[in-house]
């Protein structure tokens, strides 16, 4: 028999070869390989494994001697590769990438009129909330500023429990019925053989199931708008899309369409910048929102109710079961109800954001459902994803998702279950007394389905009451601002010249045709189509009367100031301290934050020998990732930065981008490197003194100088 070798093992001799040494600021112990180990102490807890055995060696494998082989009996070891090797789980099949938040929602006054969920009843009353916005088509680690939906998910833990309100920041939806779903994300996902393009609309599978799905033409224009290009997750709009109802205390059924608006107004980039930023910063949305709560610069929405009844609904020109129509504001305006605050990030954003679970089944007494077969598919959906996503039917239990009231109930066991009833009864009925048989069903405080009188042929049938699938197309594209038309237009162009595909370019073109005749024109040329197709069959003709919608465009939507926005300003050493200051100050009182953007990021210094550190080496502070710029840098700075080519593109991207431009005299030399300084327009403001940056943080609230596009294309 082998003898055990009874030495007292390397580990000693490894720890006495361990010598200390110094890296810039950091006192180091390393071993004998050079590796670095750093031990417990203090308020520094030990390091265990999961069974709690306490870890003297995190860096070394167990090895037979110091070049020899791994031993299995390292169970440290063996423990944390098992673990590491089972850290993914599947992503969502869609709205993979996304990025939560914790908040409340404060209501106003009582709703107690048209409905008897729990959260309208009491003014001032807040709901703890967590809300999860996403991009559909992308992998996970795809970038934030695809063209996309953006999903809009809230969980409202209710004092009767939790109501998710799973939204989008669109008000409308691709598909009228939910069968058609798989088909849909097949198409717009990457293709099957070659596995991508990701997080693109513009490929030919995309296309050639809409250009042969027309009820998503409505849709269509929305997404080709800037709508899917948002600026911040902060200044998007945020929509129900699906009419739900509103039920009150004494069973009266109101018909609602819920609306979040952002407190700063709406704002997009253009598609160029968001090309770039995707390079510049794919986690752009999720940067700005973690910045946000971190300063204390907590997002704000409110939430917005459309009411009506069915009397309405009869005569209203669309079914109001169709999520791809919307209810235009001006026909029935929006009751602001509350609102809601982001104010916490996630501790972990494993626990919380990806194991959150919405599900549009998840609603409370007072709120209900309607036959919208969008919304039938999805209650069915949500549900059954999770239990494949989250590996088990106990995804209740992850606090995120678990209510924050009381609640009790007998299903058991399963996969990690985490909080398991105490005692005998797992039942009921059941005879046990006094307390000991559980939980019981009340009629009084249960929740009630909506006795909404039902009969019919079962059959499998689309509602011609759906069948009018451009006249809201057109109505959203005729409430846009002529450059935003453009972007319209400009995107569809952009989206077919990637289809490989002509025919389904033509066959896009051709439904066009019923949406605005200008707009089908300008796509054709812009793909060079050699010939107009004549316009689709329509089921049902376009309805050409429909007034001009005010509140579907973001330009007229904008905010009423500047608050919440960033300047990037481009200096150098020599920099005049006195505009840099009153920029800053016009800035600071506007509720706007300055970046400086510097040749090093250790900073520059200023007319007056002060120093201020950059955010961001010029090389990786593109101007795209600010509303506005100011470009400040020294006589001397200048002629440095024209050697530098990110200088050039910070400015000339600056101004191809609309944005307003600070600059000083020193600076111009930057427009004419760029090859700007013929344009230089009312949109670029020489910042001179105080006055000038108050000005210029004045012009800024308009977001961009607008007129410039044209001239442009003019040029
Ligand atoms: C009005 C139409 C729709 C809207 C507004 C919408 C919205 C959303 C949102 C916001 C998410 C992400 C939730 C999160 O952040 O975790 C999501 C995920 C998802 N949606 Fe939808 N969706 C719609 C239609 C549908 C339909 C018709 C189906 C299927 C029949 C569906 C199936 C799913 C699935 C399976 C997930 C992944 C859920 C998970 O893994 O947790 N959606 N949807």
């Amino acid at each position: 028999m082998a003898k055990e070798n009874a030495t007292h093992g390397t580990e000693p001799d490894a720890t006495r070869a361990r010598k200390t040494a110094q890296f810039a600021d950091q006192s180091v112990i390393t071993g004998p390989g050079g590796e670095v180990h750093q031990t417990a102490g203090g308020d520094t807890p030990v390091l265990t494994t999961q069974q709690g055995i306490p870890v003297a060696d995190d860096q070394n494998s167990l090895k037979i001697g110091a070049r020899g082989p791994t031993a299995l009996e390292d169970f440290h070891f063996r423990e944390k590769i098992f673990h590491f090797d089972h850290e993914r789980i599947p992503e969502r099949v869609v709205h993979a990438r996304g990025f939560g938040a914790h908040g409340y929602f404060e209501n106003y006054g009582s709703l107690a009129d048209i409905t008897k969920a729990d959260l309208f009843q009491r003014a001032g009353e807040t709901t703890p909330a967590f809300v999860r916005f996403s991009t559909v088509a992308g992998n996970k680690g795809s970038a934030d500023l695809a063209r996309d939906v953006r999903g809009f998910a809230v969980k409202l833990y209710t004092k009767e429990g939790n109501w998710d309100l799973v939204g989008n920041n669109i008000p409308v939806f691709f598909i009228q019925d939910a069968i058609k779903f798989p088909d849909f994300v097949h198409a717009v996902k990457q293709e099957p053989d070659r596995g991508f393009p990701q997080a693109q609309t513009a490929h030919d599978n995309f296309w050639d199931f809409i250009s042969l799905t027309p009820e998503s033409m409505h849709m269509i224009m929305w997404i080709m708008s800037d709508r899917t290009i948002p600026r911040s997750f902060c200044f998007m709009e945020g929509f129900g899309v699906h009419t739900f109802r509103l039920v009150n205390a004494e069973g009266k059924s109101t018909f609602v369409k819920f609306h979040w608006k952002p407190k700063l107004g709406l704002q997009s980039v253009v598609w160029n910048e968001a090309v770039k930023i995707n390079g510049a910063d794919p986690d752009f949305h999720r940067r700005d929102l973690w910045n946000a709560i971190q300063t204390g610069d907590y997002p704000e929405w409110e939430l917005g109710l459309q009411l009506f009844d069915e009397e309405f609904a009869a005569q209203f020109p669309f079914d109001v079961l169709d999520a791809t129509k919307i209810i235009p504001e001006e026909d029935v305006p929006i009751r602001r109800v509350g609102r809601l605050v982001l104010d916490r990030c996630v501790d972990n954003f494993f626990a919380e954001t990806e194991q959150v679970a919405f599900c549009t089944q998840n609603i409370v007494p007072g709120i209900d459902f309607t036959n919208d077969p969008l919304l039938q598919g999805r209650n069915f959906s949500y549900l059954d994803t999770q239990l494949k996503r989250l590996g088990g039917p106990n995804f209740t239990h992850i606090p995120v998702n678990a209510p924050k009231c009381p609640f009790h109930h007998f299903q058991q066991d399963g996969h990690m279950a985490m909080v398991n009833p105490k005692g005998r009864v797992n039942y009921e009925p059941n005879s046990w007394n006094n307390g000991a048989g559980g939980p019981r069903e009340s009629p009084e405080k249960g929740f009630h389905s909506y006795p909404a009188a039902e009969e019919g042929s079962k059959l499998r049938i689309r509602s011609e009451s759906f069948a009018d699938h451009y006249s809201q197309a057109r109505q959203f594209y005729i409430s846009q601002t002529e450059n935003e038309q453009q972007h319209i237009a400009d995107a569809l162009t952009f989206e077919l010249s990637k289809v490989e595909t002509p025919a389904i370019r033509t066959r896009v073109v051709s439904h066009l045709l019923n949406i605005d005749q200008h707009l089908a024109q300008h796509v054709a040329e812009g793909l060079r189509l050699k010939e107009m197709p004549r316009p689709a069959d329509a089921a049902k003709p376009p309805q050409a009367h429909l007034q001009k919608s005010p509140a579907l465009s973001i330009v007229r939507n904008g905010p009423p100031s500047f608050k919440g926005r960033k300047v990037g300003a481009l200096v150098t050493d020599g920099v005049d301290i006195g505009i840099l200051q009153a920029l800053k100050a016009a800035l600071e009182k506007e509720g706007a934050l300055l970046e400086i953007v510097a040749p090093h990021v250790g900073g520059v210094e200023a007319s007056d020998g002060s120093w201020f550190p950059a955010a961001q080496k010029v090389n990786g502070g593109p101007s795209v990732l600010y509303d506005a710029v100011a470009l400040l840098p020294s006589a001397d700075g200048t002629k440095g930065l024209l050697k530098e080519p990110t200088a050039r593109d910070f400015v000339a991207d600056a101004y191809a981008h609309l944005k307003f431009i600070g600059y000083s005299e020193a600076a111009l030399p930057l427009f004419e490197k760029a090859g700007v300084s013929d344009g230089l327009d009312d949109g670029c403001i020489v910042l001179a003194g105080p006055d000038s940056c108050v000005e210029f943080i004045a012009k800024c609230r308009q977001l961009r100088f607008w007129t410039r596009e044209a001239a442009m294309q003019h040029v």
